[in-house]
Protein backbone atom coordinates (compact mmCIF):
# COMPACT_ATOMS: atom_id res chain seq x y z
CA UNK A 1 0.00 0.00 0.00
CA UNK A 2 0.95 3.28 -0.71
CA UNK A 3 0.98 6.41 1.67
CA UNK A 4 -0.23 9.82 -0.35
CA UNK A 5 0.02 12.79 2.03
CA UNK A 6 -1.75 16.19 0.24
CA UNK A 7 -4.35 13.64 -1.47
CA UNK A 8 -7.11 15.72 -1.07
CA UNK A 9 -5.21 18.73 -2.85
CA UNK A 10 -4.95 19.34 -7.33
CA UNK A 11 -2.30 17.06 -8.36
CA UNK A 12 -2.35 14.33 -4.72
CA UNK A 13 -6.11 14.14 -5.81
CA UNK A 14 -5.49 13.32 -9.39
CA UNK A 15 -2.57 11.22 -8.38
CA UNK A 16 -4.77 9.17 -6.23
CA UNK A 17 -7.46 8.69 -8.87
CA UNK A 18 -5.22 7.95 -11.33
CA UNK A 19 -3.48 5.22 -9.28
CA UNK A 20 -6.63 3.19 -8.34
CA UNK A 21 -8.18 3.06 -11.95
CA UNK A 22 -4.75 1.88 -12.71
CA UNK A 23 -4.16 -0.66 -10.20
CA UNK A 24 -5.82 -2.31 -6.88
CA UNK A 25 -2.97 -1.26 -4.62
CA UNK A 26 -4.81 0.66 -2.04
CA UNK A 27 -3.81 4.14 -1.07
CA UNK A 28 -3.92 5.66 2.43
CA UNK A 29 -4.61 9.42 1.92
CA UNK A 30 -3.26 11.65 4.52
CA UNK A 31 -4.28 15.40 4.28
CA UNK A 32 -4.85 18.35 6.57
CA UNK A 33 -7.68 20.24 4.39
CA UNK A 34 -6.63 23.27 4.30
CA UNK A 35 -8.42 25.57 1.91
CA UNK A 36 -6.88 23.69 -1.01
CA UNK A 37 -7.50 20.28 0.02
CA UNK A 38 -11.24 19.09 -1.61
CA UNK A 39 -12.71 15.70 -0.69
CA UNK A 40 -15.15 16.51 -3.48
CA UNK A 41 -12.58 15.59 -5.78
CA UNK A 42 -12.40 12.33 -4.20
CA UNK A 43 -16.28 11.60 -4.39
CA UNK A 44 -15.88 8.87 -7.26
CA UNK A 45 -13.70 6.88 -4.09
CA UNK A 46 -16.65 6.80 -1.47
CA UNK A 47 -17.50 3.31 -1.42
CA UNK A 48 -13.92 2.12 -2.71
CA UNK A 49 -12.37 0.16 0.33
CA UNK A 50 -8.89 0.55 -0.86
CA UNK A 51 -9.02 4.16 -0.42
CA UNK A 52 -8.39 5.21 3.24
CA UNK A 53 -9.04 8.66 4.35
CA UNK A 54 -6.69 10.32 7.18
CA UNK A 55 -7.40 13.67 8.30
CA UNK A 56 -4.20 14.92 9.51
CA UNK A 57 -1.16 16.87 9.56
CA UNK A 58 1.94 15.89 8.49
CA UNK A 59 4.27 17.48 11.07
CA UNK A 60 1.77 15.63 13.75
CA UNK A 61 4.76 12.92 14.12
CA UNK A 62 2.39 10.95 17.00
CA UNK A 63 -0.71 10.94 13.94
CA UNK A 64 1.55 10.10 11.59
CA UNK A 65 3.41 7.11 13.04
CA UNK A 66 0.29 5.20 13.97
CA UNK A 67 -0.87 5.38 10.83
CA UNK A 68 2.32 4.31 9.28
CA UNK A 69 2.33 1.53 11.83
CA UNK A 70 -1.50 0.75 11.18
CA UNK A 71 -0.91 0.61 6.94
CA UNK A 72 2.69 -0.74 6.65
CA UNK A 73 2.84 1.71 3.44
CA UNK A 74 5.83 -0.07 1.07
CA UNK A 75 6.16 4.12 0.03
CA UNK A 76 5.51 7.38 0.92
CA UNK A 77 4.75 10.03 -1.52
CA UNK A 78 4.52 13.11 -0.36
CA UNK A 79 2.37 16.29 -2.40
CA UNK A 80 1.03 17.69 1.01
CA UNK A 81 2.83 21.28 1.20
CA UNK A 82 1.37 25.10 0.90
CA UNK A 83 1.29 25.27 -2.91
CA UNK A 84 0.30 29.30 -3.89
CA UNK A 85 2.77 31.79 -4.41
CA UNK A 86 0.78 34.93 -4.08
CA UNK A 87 -0.45 33.45 -0.67
CA UNK A 88 2.87 33.02 0.57
CA UNK A 89 3.99 36.56 0.13
CA UNK A 90 0.96 37.75 1.78
CA UNK A 91 1.29 35.43 4.78
CA UNK A 92 4.59 33.04 4.85
CA UNK A 93 4.01 31.61 7.85
CA UNK A 94 1.96 28.46 7.11
CA UNK A 95 4.64 27.82 4.16
CA UNK A 96 7.32 27.91 6.91
CA UNK A 97 5.40 24.97 8.78
CA UNK A 98 4.33 22.72 6.36
CA UNK A 99 6.84 22.66 3.93
CA UNK A 100 9.75 22.91 6.43
CA UNK A 101 8.68 22.00 9.73
CA UNK A 102 6.07 19.72 8.55
CA UNK A 103 8.29 17.93 5.82
CA UNK A 104 10.88 17.48 8.75
CA UNK A 105 8.09 16.17 11.24
CA UNK A 106 7.52 13.72 8.25
CA UNK A 107 10.84 12.36 7.29
CA UNK A 108 11.61 12.01 10.86
CA UNK A 109 7.96 9.82 11.18
CA UNK A 110 9.05 8.00 8.09
CA UNK A 111 12.37 7.32 9.49
CA UNK A 112 11.73 5.89 12.64
CA UNK A 113 9.32 3.37 11.11
CA UNK A 114 11.81 2.75 7.59
CA UNK A 115 14.50 1.75 10.47
CA UNK A 116 12.00 -1.15 11.77
CA UNK A 117 11.04 -2.79 8.79
CA UNK A 118 12.88 -6.03 7.85
CA UNK A 119 15.63 -6.07 5.25
CA UNK A 120 13.84 -6.63 2.20
CA UNK A 121 10.86 -4.54 3.36
CA UNK A 122 13.90 -1.84 3.90
CA UNK A 123 15.51 -2.32 0.91
CA UNK A 124 12.46 -1.78 -1.61
CA UNK A 125 11.17 1.02 0.34
CA UNK A 126 10.66 4.32 -1.04
CA UNK A 127 10.15 8.03 0.32
CA UNK A 128 8.93 10.16 -3.18
CA UNK A 129 9.18 13.52 -2.34
CA UNK A 130 6.87 15.79 -5.12
CA UNK A 131 9.40 19.32 -5.80
CA UNK A 132 8.90 22.29 -8.00
CA UNK A 133 10.84 24.33 -10.70
CA UNK A 134 10.53 27.27 -8.90
CA UNK A 135 13.27 26.05 -6.56
CA UNK A 136 15.72 27.06 -9.28
CA UNK A 137 14.47 30.83 -9.53
CA UNK A 138 14.73 32.61 -12.48
CA UNK A 139 15.55 32.23 -16.85
CA UNK A 140 16.98 34.40 -18.62
CA UNK A 141 15.53 34.40 -22.24
CA UNK A 142 19.18 33.61 -23.66
CA UNK A 143 19.20 30.59 -21.12
CA UNK A 144 18.85 26.66 -21.15
CA UNK A 145 15.89 25.19 -19.51
CA UNK A 146 16.46 24.05 -16.03
CA UNK A 147 18.45 20.87 -15.51
CA UNK A 148 18.73 18.67 -12.48
CA UNK A 149 22.04 20.06 -11.86
CA UNK A 150 21.08 23.87 -11.65
CA UNK A 151 21.80 25.86 -8.66
CA UNK A 152 19.07 26.41 -6.35
CA UNK A 153 18.19 30.32 -6.31
CA UNK A 154 14.45 30.99 -5.06
CA UNK A 155 12.97 33.93 -5.40
CA UNK A 156 9.65 33.40 -3.17
CA UNK A 157 8.43 32.17 0.31
CA UNK A 158 7.07 29.70 -1.01
CA UNK A 159 9.93 28.28 -3.44
CA UNK A 160 12.29 29.52 -0.36
CA UNK A 161 10.01 26.93 1.66
CA UNK A 162 9.86 24.14 -0.77
CA UNK A 163 13.66 24.09 -1.88
CA UNK A 164 14.55 24.01 2.51
CA UNK A 165 12.21 21.04 2.33
CA UNK A 166 14.10 19.68 -1.12
CA UNK A 167 17.23 20.11 0.92
CA UNK A 168 16.10 17.91 4.10
CA UNK A 169 14.72 15.38 1.92
CA UNK A 170 18.18 14.85 0.20
CA UNK A 171 19.80 14.93 3.82
CA UNK A 172 17.97 12.76 5.18
CA UNK A 173 19.40 10.04 2.51
CA UNK A 174 22.67 10.95 3.02
CA UNK A 175 22.83 11.03 6.38
CA UNK A 176 20.24 8.32 7.04
CA UNK A 177 19.87 6.56 4.18
CA UNK A 178 16.87 6.91 3.92
CA UNK A 179 15.85 5.57 0.59
CA UNK A 180 14.34 8.74 -1.37
CA UNK A 181 14.12 10.53 -4.92
CA UNK A 182 12.70 13.80 -5.18
CA UNK A 183 10.89 15.15 -8.63
CA UNK A 184 10.62 18.87 -9.97
CA UNK A 185 7.84 19.52 -12.19
CA UNK A 186 6.92 22.35 -13.68
CA UNK A 187 3.53 24.53 -13.67
CA UNK A 188 0.91 22.01 -13.89
CA UNK A 189 -2.83 22.23 -15.10
CA UNK A 190 -5.98 20.24 -15.93
CA UNK A 191 -9.44 18.56 -13.73
CA UNK A 192 -9.27 19.74 -10.10
CA UNK A 193 -7.11 22.70 -10.00
CA UNK A 194 -8.01 25.47 -7.16
CA UNK A 195 -9.13 28.35 -8.87
CA UNK A 196 -6.36 30.82 -7.43
CA UNK A 197 -3.93 29.51 -9.86
CA UNK A 198 -4.17 31.31 -13.13
CA UNK A 199 -5.36 28.56 -15.84
CA UNK A 200 -8.57 28.16 -13.53
CA UNK A 201 -8.74 31.56 -12.43
CA UNK A 202 -8.57 32.66 -16.06
CA UNK A 203 -11.60 29.78 -17.25
CA UNK A 204 -14.24 30.90 -13.77
CA UNK A 205 -13.92 34.50 -14.15
CA UNK A 206 -14.83 34.53 -17.95
CA UNK A 207 -17.50 32.48 -17.73
CA UNK A 208 -18.62 34.56 -14.86
CA UNK A 209 -18.52 37.78 -16.78
CA UNK A 210 -15.44 39.15 -14.58
CA UNK A 211 -11.84 40.81 -15.33
CA UNK A 212 -9.21 38.09 -16.32
CA UNK A 213 -6.25 39.80 -14.22
CA UNK A 214 -2.26 39.86 -16.40
CA UNK A 215 -0.20 40.73 -13.86
CA UNK A 216 2.26 43.19 -15.11
CA UNK A 217 3.16 42.94 -18.88
CA UNK A 218 2.04 39.22 -19.26
CA UNK A 219 5.28 38.20 -21.05
CA UNK A 220 6.37 35.88 -18.12
CA UNK A 221 6.57 32.59 -18.84
CA UNK A 222 5.81 29.23 -17.51
CA UNK A 223 5.90 25.72 -18.90
CA UNK A 224 2.82 23.90 -18.77
CA UNK A 225 2.56 20.05 -17.87
CA UNK A 226 -0.87 18.27 -17.68
CA UNK A 227 -1.67 17.13 -14.43
CA UNK A 228 -2.10 13.33 -15.65
CA UNK A 229 1.20 13.53 -17.65
CA UNK A 230 2.91 14.58 -13.86
CA UNK A 231 1.10 11.37 -12.43
CA UNK A 232 2.29 9.01 -15.22
CA UNK A 233 5.70 10.54 -14.36
CA UNK A 234 5.38 10.34 -10.43
CA UNK A 235 4.13 6.27 -10.98
CA UNK A 236 7.69 5.82 -13.31
CA UNK A 237 10.01 7.50 -10.73
CA UNK A 238 8.27 5.97 -8.12
CA UNK A 239 8.75 2.54 -9.63
CA UNK A 240 12.35 2.75 -11.07
CA UNK A 241 13.67 6.27 -9.81
CA UNK A 242 17.14 5.83 -8.53
CA UNK A 243 17.91 6.60 -4.64
CA UNK A 244 18.89 9.69 -3.94
CA UNK A 245 18.80 11.15 -7.50
CA UNK A 246 16.41 14.01 -8.36
CA UNK A 247 14.05 13.96 -11.80
CA UNK A 248 12.83 17.04 -13.93
CA UNK A 249 9.02 16.64 -14.64
CA UNK A 250 8.07 18.99 -17.68
CA UNK A 251 5.64 19.47 -20.84
CA UNK A 252 8.17 20.73 -23.08
CA UNK A 253 5.13 23.81 -23.46
CA UNK A 254 6.90 27.46 -22.40
CA UNK A 255 4.16 30.05 -22.60
CA UNK A 256 4.02 33.21 -22.11
CA UNK A 257 0.96 34.09 -19.64
CA UNK A 258 -0.98 36.62 -22.21
CA UNK A 259 -0.81 33.99 -24.65
CA UNK A 260 -2.11 31.33 -22.02
CA UNK A 261 -4.97 33.78 -21.55
CA UNK A 262 -5.82 34.29 -24.88
CA UNK A 263 -5.87 30.85 -25.87
CA UNK A 264 -8.36 30.35 -22.46
CA UNK A 265 -10.67 32.81 -24.65
CA UNK A 266 -10.23 31.63 -27.95
CA UNK A 267 -11.33 28.15 -26.78
CA UNK A 268 -14.19 29.54 -24.60
CA UNK A 269 -15.01 31.56 -27.65
CA UNK A 270 -15.62 28.37 -29.36
CA UNK A 271 -16.79 26.73 -26.73
CA UNK A 272 -19.45 28.55 -24.87
CA UNK A 273 -19.55 32.09 -26.62
CA UNK A 274 -20.60 35.30 -24.59
CA UNK A 275 -24.56 35.79 -25.09
CA UNK A 276 -23.27 39.20 -26.53
CA UNK A 277 -21.04 38.13 -29.39
CA UNK A 278 -17.60 39.40 -27.93
CA UNK A 279 -14.95 37.79 -27.31
CA UNK A 280 -13.75 36.72 -23.58
CA UNK A 281 -10.66 38.20 -24.67
CA UNK A 282 -12.54 41.66 -24.04
CA UNK A 283 -11.88 40.94 -20.13
CA UNK A 284 -8.71 40.66 -20.19
CA UNK A 285 -7.23 43.20 -17.39
CA UNK A 286 -4.11 44.28 -16.77
CA UNK A 287 -3.08 44.22 -12.91
CA UNK A 288 -0.21 45.32 -10.49
CA UNK A 289 2.92 42.70 -10.81
CA UNK A 290 3.38 40.19 -8.47
CA UNK A 291 6.33 41.46 -6.42
CA UNK A 292 9.71 39.36 -7.07
CA UNK A 293 7.83 37.77 -10.13
CA UNK A 294 10.03 35.66 -11.43
CA UNK A 295 10.52 35.66 -15.40
CA UNK A 296 10.68 32.31 -16.53
CA UNK A 297 10.60 28.86 -15.76
CA UNK A 298 11.09 25.87 -18.23
CA UNK A 299 12.28 22.37 -17.51
CA UNK A 300 14.39 19.89 -19.28
CA UNK A 301 13.21 16.68 -18.91
CA UNK A 302 15.53 14.67 -20.68
CA UNK A 303 16.82 12.85 -18.27
CA UNK A 304 13.58 11.53 -17.03
CA UNK A 305 13.05 10.40 -20.70
CA UNK A 306 16.68 8.86 -21.37
CA UNK A 307 16.63 7.06 -18.17
CA UNK A 308 13.39 5.84 -17.14
CA UNK A 309 11.42 6.31 -20.37
CA UNK A 310 8.66 9.11 -19.27
CA UNK A 311 7.82 11.16 -21.99
CA UNK A 312 4.37 13.46 -21.61
CA UNK A 313 1.30 12.47 -23.92
CA UNK A 314 -0.55 16.22 -23.94
CA UNK A 315 0.86 19.24 -25.81
CA UNK A 316 -0.64 22.27 -24.82
CA UNK A 317 -3.31 22.60 -26.94
CA UNK A 318 -4.93 19.05 -26.51
CA UNK A 319 -4.42 19.58 -22.24
CA UNK A 320 -6.04 23.20 -22.42
CA UNK A 321 -8.93 22.41 -24.05
CA UNK A 322 -9.56 18.88 -21.79
CA UNK A 323 -9.10 21.44 -19.03
CA UNK A 324 -12.05 23.86 -20.25
CA UNK A 325 -14.33 21.08 -21.30
CA UNK A 326 -13.85 19.55 -17.52
CA UNK A 327 -14.47 22.93 -16.14
CA UNK A 328 -17.37 23.25 -18.22
CA UNK A 329 -18.70 20.00 -17.17
CA UNK A 330 -17.99 20.22 -13.68
CA UNK A 331 -19.99 23.40 -12.15
CA UNK A 332 -21.12 21.49 -8.93
CA UNK A 333 -17.45 20.67 -7.78
CA UNK A 334 -16.65 24.54 -9.09
CA UNK A 335 -19.58 25.60 -7.14
CA UNK A 336 -18.69 23.73 -3.90
CA UNK A 337 -14.64 25.32 -3.83
CA UNK A 338 -15.60 28.92 -4.47
CA UNK A 339 -16.84 29.21 -1.26
CA UNK A 340 -16.81 32.15 1.56
CA UNK A 341 -13.84 31.90 2.12
CA UNK A 342 -12.14 31.57 -1.50
CA UNK A 343 -14.77 35.01 -2.01
CA UNK A 344 -12.58 36.15 1.10
CA UNK A 345 -9.15 35.40 -0.94
CA UNK A 346 -10.60 36.89 -4.46
CA UNK A 347 -11.59 39.93 -2.59
CA UNK A 348 -8.07 40.19 -0.69
CA UNK A 349 -5.95 39.81 -3.33
CA UNK A 350 -7.93 41.69 -6.47
CA UNK A 351 -10.08 44.25 -4.86
CA UNK A 352 -13.27 44.56 -5.63
P1 LIG B 1 -2.59 22.06 -3.49
O1 LIG B 1 -2.39 23.33 -2.72
O2 LIG B 1 -3.69 21.97 -4.48
O3 LIG B 1 -2.79 20.85 -2.47
C1 LIG B 1 -2.00 20.69 -1.31
C2 LIG B 1 -2.70 19.65 -0.43
O4 LIG B 1 -1.88 19.45 0.72
C3 LIG B 1 -4.07 20.08 0.05
O5 LIG B 1 -4.99 19.01 -0.05
C4 LIG B 1 -3.85 20.45 1.52
O6 LIG B 1 -4.99 20.22 2.33
C5 LIG B 1 -2.71 19.50 1.88
N1 LIG B 1 -1.90 20.00 3.01
C6 LIG B 1 -1.44 21.27 3.18
N2 LIG B 1 -0.75 21.33 4.34
C7 LIG B 1 -0.76 20.07 4.87
C8 LIG B 1 -0.22 19.51 6.05
N3 LIG B 1 0.48 20.25 6.94
N4 LIG B 1 -0.42 18.20 6.31
C9 LIG B 1 -1.16 17.43 5.44
N5 LIG B 1 -1.70 17.93 4.32
C10 LIG B 1 -1.50 19.23 4.04
O7 LIG B 1 -1.18 21.76 -4.17
P2 LIG B 1 -0.87 21.02 -5.53
O8 LIG B 1 -0.92 22.01 -6.62
O9 LIG B 1 -1.67 19.79 -5.60
O10 LIG B 1 0.67 20.67 -5.30
C11 LIG B 1 1.07 19.41 -4.76
C12 LIG B 1 2.58 19.40 -4.60
O11 LIG B 1 3.18 19.66 -5.87
C13 LIG B 1 3.10 20.51 -3.68
O12 LIG B 1 4.17 19.97 -2.93
C14 LIG B 1 3.58 21.60 -4.62
O13 LIG B 1 4.63 22.34 -4.04
C15 LIG B 1 4.06 20.76 -5.79
N6 LIG B 1 4.01 21.45 -7.09
C16 LIG B 1 2.86 21.95 -7.58
C17 LIG B 1 2.83 22.57 -8.85
C18 LIG B 1 1.56 23.10 -9.47
O14 LIG B 1 1.62 23.63 -10.58
N7 LIG B 1 0.40 22.97 -8.84
C19 LIG B 1 4.01 22.70 -9.57
C20 LIG B 1 5.20 22.21 -9.02
C21 LIG B 1 5.17 21.56 -7.79
P1 LIG C 1 0.23 30.67 -10.72
O1 LIG C 1 -0.86 29.85 -11.34
O2 LIG C 1 -0.03 31.36 -9.43
O3 LIG C 1 1.51 29.70 -10.61
P2 LIG C 1 3.05 30.08 -10.22
O4 LIG C 1 3.12 31.41 -9.60
O5 LIG C 1 3.37 28.98 -9.27
O6 LIG C 1 3.81 29.98 -11.53
O7 LIG C 1 0.69 31.74 -11.79
C1 LIG C 1 1.13 31.38 -13.07
C2 LIG C 1 1.59 32.64 -13.76
O8 LIG C 1 0.43 33.48 -13.98
C3 LIG C 1 2.55 33.46 -12.92
O9 LIG C 1 3.52 34.05 -13.78
C4 LIG C 1 1.69 34.54 -12.30
C5 LIG C 1 0.60 34.76 -13.34
N1 LIG C 1 -0.72 35.15 -12.82
C6 LIG C 1 -1.38 36.25 -13.37
O10 LIG C 1 -0.89 36.91 -14.32
N2 LIG C 1 -2.61 36.59 -12.87
C7 LIG C 1 -3.19 35.90 -11.84
O11 LIG C 1 -4.30 36.29 -11.41
C8 LIG C 1 -2.51 34.77 -11.29
C9 LIG C 1 -3.12 33.98 -10.17
C10 LIG C 1 -1.28 34.43 -11.81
Amino acid sequence: MLLVTGGAGFIGGNFVLDWLAGCDEPVVNFDKLTYAGNLDTLKPLERDSRHHFIHGDIGDRELVSSVLAEFRPRAVVNFAAESHVDRSIHGPGDFIQTNIVGTFGLLESVREYWSKLGADERLSFRFLHVSTDEVFGSLKASEAPFSETRAYAPNSPYSASKAASDHLVRAWHHTYGLPVVTTNCSNNYGPYHFPEKLIPLVILSALAGKPLPVYGDGQQIRDWLYVKDHCSAIRVVLANGQLGETYNVGGWNEKANLDVVRTICRILDELSPRLDGQSYSEQISFVQDRPGHDRRYAIDARKLARELGWKPVETFDTGIRKTIEWYLANDGWVENVTSGQYRDWMKHQYGK
